[in-house]
């Protein structure tokens, strides 16, 4: 099953370039997914093609008029839904999300760009809104990219071997493990010994504590949303001396 994308942007080349190349771009040649932009300019009517209006209330910037966006939506036949606008007033997107997306047959995303939507297009014909996070973007192509990229990756043959997106940051609620390769020394920093050492269990248990360690110092919101810390993994940090003791509340 080919995941059908539809994206409704005002800059469709630079969507459609950055899906041509790399992961996502071998992704389409093998059918893993299709694209459809749609530039919802087209759908505008007057001379200029307006897609944007001053807003009611006042202030500054522009707001995306809801009808071209409206008209784009309804008059694209076999459009994918569910219809998601990429917003950062939207849900977070998180792995969850990329995993939800990639069991659907498709969805389509629609690109905000100047102050954003009207709200009556948001409650009319969009299902759900998205934000990559805090932090505002000039449109919602590069948004939309992100999305499609997160997804895709986790569609089976999506990455070309299915192994690879199994174990990776996130995917087990930690963030991942540092990783190394040749040389064994490089500018006087030494890989662990343990990863030379071929006993694969303790290899395992390396990694566990350090994909561990590393979100308890850098992510502690991520440990909470698991549910905290079990005995074994209060262990591990107190033995990298991150805890004070197994008992310590964390
Ligand atoms: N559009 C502008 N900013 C955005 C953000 N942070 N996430 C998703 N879409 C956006």
């Amino acid at each position: 099953m080919t995941l059908r994308v539809d994206v409704l942007s005002l800059f469709p080349d630079a969507l459609r370039a950055y899906a041509d190349t790399s992961v996502l771009g071998r992704a389409r040649e093998r059918g893993v997914w299709e694209l459809f932009v749609h530039d919802f300019r087209e759908a505008a009517s007057g001379a200029h093609r307006s897609v944007d209006d001053t807003p009611y209330g006042g202030g500054a910037g522009m707001v995306l008029a809801p009808e071209p966006i409206a008209r784009t939506i309804e008059e694209t036949p076999g459009l994918a839904r569910p219809v998601i606008a990429l917003t950062p007033s939207g849900e977070p997107f998180t792995h969850a999300t990329a995993t939800r997306l990639a069991r659907l047959e498709g969805f389509t995303l629609v690109c905000g760009r100047y102050e954003g939507f009207d709200q009556r297009v948001l409650e009319a014909v969009v299902d759900e809104e998205v934000s990559l996070g805090d932090f505002v973007l000039a449109g919602g192509e590069l948004a939309a990219l992100c999305v499609i990229e997160a997804v895709v990756r986790l569609v089976p043959g999506g990455l070309g071997n299915d192994e690879s997106s199994v174990e990776e940051s996130f995917g087990d609620g930690l963030l991942e493990y540092p990783h190394y390769t040749k040389p064994a020394v490089w500018r006087g920093r030494e890989v662990p010994e343990v990863l030379r050492s071929g006993n694969h269990a303790a290899i395992e248990r390396w990694r566990r504590t350090q994909a561990l360690a590393l979100t308890w110092r850098r992510r502690p919101d991520l440990i909470e949303r698991r549910g905290g810390l079990n005995p074994l993994e209060r262990r591990w940090l107190t033995e990298l001396g991150l805890l004070e003791s197994p008992d310590e509340n964390g």
